[in-house]
């Protein structure tokens, strides 16, 4: 797997990862019903796409020729010094493989103004939840509104950079 930067063509390819991967990791804690809502919406093509062009942003794929493994997209907030971790996905087939800390690095690597990475997380999702803190990140307090518009309770996560 190599990373590089996403691009139009890519976006069926994403969008599928994306509902595939949220399936496998939300329906036991939403429903079925209510993750093809969110992917529905947060995940069409029309939403990808606008995240291409999107300042101040990275949106990133995983790649090994033949397949997309794994997809990331941060972007700097009003403060350009915290970037935050929109999305962070590698489908099941790849997980436990490196990809995620890969994606991670890279991000890291895109925004040298930054001092502080941030992450939103379900506070269910456990697995998501180890990832972060071995790479370093620590509880920061936590939303009433994941993503924004979900009111989905979230834990917030932040690593220093630089
Ligand atoms: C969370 C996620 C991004 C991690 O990516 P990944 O490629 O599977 O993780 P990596 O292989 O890079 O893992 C790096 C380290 O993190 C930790 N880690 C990763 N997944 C873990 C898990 N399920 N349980 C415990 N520790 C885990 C381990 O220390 C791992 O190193 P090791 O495999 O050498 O022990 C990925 O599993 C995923 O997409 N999950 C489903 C979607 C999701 O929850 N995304 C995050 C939303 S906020």
């Amino acid at each position: 797997m190599f990373v590089r930067t996403a691009s139009e063509r890519d976006l069926v390819a994403i969008r599928a990862l994306l509902v595939e991967t949220w399936h496998a990791t939300y329906d036991a804690i939403y429903g079925a019903a209510k993750v093809t809502e969110i992917t529905d919406e947060w995940h069409s093509i029309a939403s990808l796409k606008a995240r291409l062009t999107r300042p101040n942003s990275e949106f990133l794929v995983a790649d090994d020729g033949k397949r997309i493994g794994g997809m990331v997209f941060a972007a700097a907030t009003t403060d350009q010094k915290i970037v935050l971790l929109n999305q962070l996905y590698v489908h099941p087939d790849y997980q436990r493989r490196g990809i995620g800390r890969m994606l991670l690095e890279e991000i890291e690597a895109s925004f040298p103004e930054a001092r502080t990475l941030r992450v939103e997380v379900e506070e269910a999702n456990a697995p998501a939840i180890a990832f972060y803190r071995a790479q370093g990140f620590l509880t920061a307090g936590n939303t009433a509104d994941c993503g924004g518009g979900s009111g989905l309770p979230a834990l917030i996560f932040e690593r220093p950079l630089g």
